[in-house]
């Protein structure tokens, strides 16, 4: 994990940065080595699963144009030497190695983190001024990049027509800098960014999301009316004589009320909602149950233990958070949650501080029969892998 942020301490990131302003921090990854290159990134553009997109500063005499993919490698051929942005969304989710540089932002919250994506770009390439909802971290991984940001955006702000990207119209420039491979540029949700490559380029962009309001009262809502509870209907047996049959009366409000009270202040549910919602895996296909046949029983489970080669890891995209409610604690993961005796702490707290399980320190409680009952459970649900030292110096030969 990062223990501070280029020259500031990351009690000081936190407090004045973080939500609140940028934030340009050099050689935030001294001799950075990005884990994969322009080829890899092609090769991934070509597959199915993987979200990619091209955004082109003008196609056809027309401004910022966007294609989907996946390409053909033959089309990627085609693609002109200057002013492309190659995008592949989810990187964390395919690349274990890219998955662990996340693991230096634990310093922010396991469900706040969205993805990583990343943008190749030859000379002059970029995606256009614009803003995100999101509070990102863009770090230079290779070649060098011109970063301009602007101030705040609002939904008034200009946008550019004859573009179905959300471009931002004569963008104000209140900030420049050229970022080399290892620095990084912290920015808020909403401020007007610009990034130009100056040579072919690669940029990680490690994303935070966050629900809006209507995303979370629409999901704790649909929740609450699952469960088996929510079924009362509203009574009217105090009613008085009306002065008119169409008169809604105040104590009708003020019983629908004390209906949403009676859920809010339902904390045990509500910390349930919110857990298994914020992890809930980004898309389909991230998390998978494993297939009948490797279901893994507790047993084989607790055996593997012994076996010093065998680490876990979280599966590349899974989200691990918890929640003290009372003497217990729910561990939510991949929109799972299970309700534990508040003894589990220690060993929540270890799953969820990383995506590489110290297993050393996990190892004293193998005879634990709770925790293997829990390990196996994530295993199962594909939320937890097994992974050897090899599979991960394999993997750069195998893209
Ligand atoms: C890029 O890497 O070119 C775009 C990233 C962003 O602006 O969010
Ligand atoms: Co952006």
């Amino acid at each position: 994990m990062l223990t501070s942020l280029g020259s500031i301490s990351i009690e000081e990131f936190l407090a004045e940065y973080w939500q609140k302003k940028p934030l340009l921090i050099k050689n935030l990854f001294p001799e950075f080595e990005c884990p994969l290159d322009h080829n890899d990134l092609a090769g991934l553009s070509l597959e199915d699963e993987v979200e990619s997109r091209i955004v082109f500063e003008n196609l056809d005499g027309k401004p910022w144009q966007l294609m989907h993919g996946p390409f053909e490698a033959d089309f990627l051929e085609t693609l002109p030497e200057e002013n492309w942005t190659l995008l592949v969304q989810g990187l964390d989710h395919w690349i274990p190695e890219i998955a662990d540089l996340l693991d230096r932002f634990r310093f922010l919250p396991n469900w706040r983190v969205d993805d990583i994506m990343a943008s190749f770009a030859p000379v002059g390439g970029s995606v256009g001024p614009h803003y995100d909802q999101y509070d990102v971290f863009l770090i230079q991984a290779e070649g060098r990049r011109k970063w301009q940001i602007g101030p705040v955006c609002t939904a008034q702000t200009e946008r550019l027509e004859g573009t179905p990207l959300r471009i931002i119209k004569d963008m104000q420039v209140t900030d420049e800098w050229v970022l080399e491979p290892g620095d990084a540029l912290y920015l808020p949700p909403a401020v007007a960014h610009y990034g130009v490559a100056l040579e072919h380029c690669i940029t990680l962009s490690v994303g935070f999301r966050s629900p809006t309001q209507a995303e979370l009262i629409s999901s704790f809502t649909d929740y609450c009316c699952e469960q088996a509870s929510v079924n009362r209907h509203l009574t009217d047996a105090t009613i008085r004589p009306l002065p008119n049959p169409g008169l809604i009366q105040e104590d009708v409000i003020n019983d629908f009320k004390g209906f949403l009270r009676e859920l809010i202040d339902n904390e045990p549910m509500m910390k349930t909602w919110f857990g298994e919602y914020v992890t809930s895996p980004k898309h389909e296909g991230i998390v998978e149950a494993v297939d009948d046949e490797e279901r893994i029983s507790e047993d084989e489970l607790q055996e593997l233990f012994l076996v010093p080669e065998v680490q876990f890891r979280w599966n590349e995209g899974s989200r691990f958070s918890f929640i003290p409610q009372d003497h217990q604690i729910i561990l939510a993961v991949d929109g799972h949650s299970y309700c534990l005796h508040s003894d589990a702490r220690t060993w929540v707290e270890l799953l969820c501080s990383s995506n590489q399980i110290d297993k050393s320190r996990l190892g004293e409680l193998t005879s634990n029969d709770e925790l293997i009952r829990l390990l196996a459970r994530l295993f199962n649900q594909g939320s937890l892998r097994i992974s050897t030292d090899d599979e991960l110096d394999d993997w750069g030969d195998d893209a």
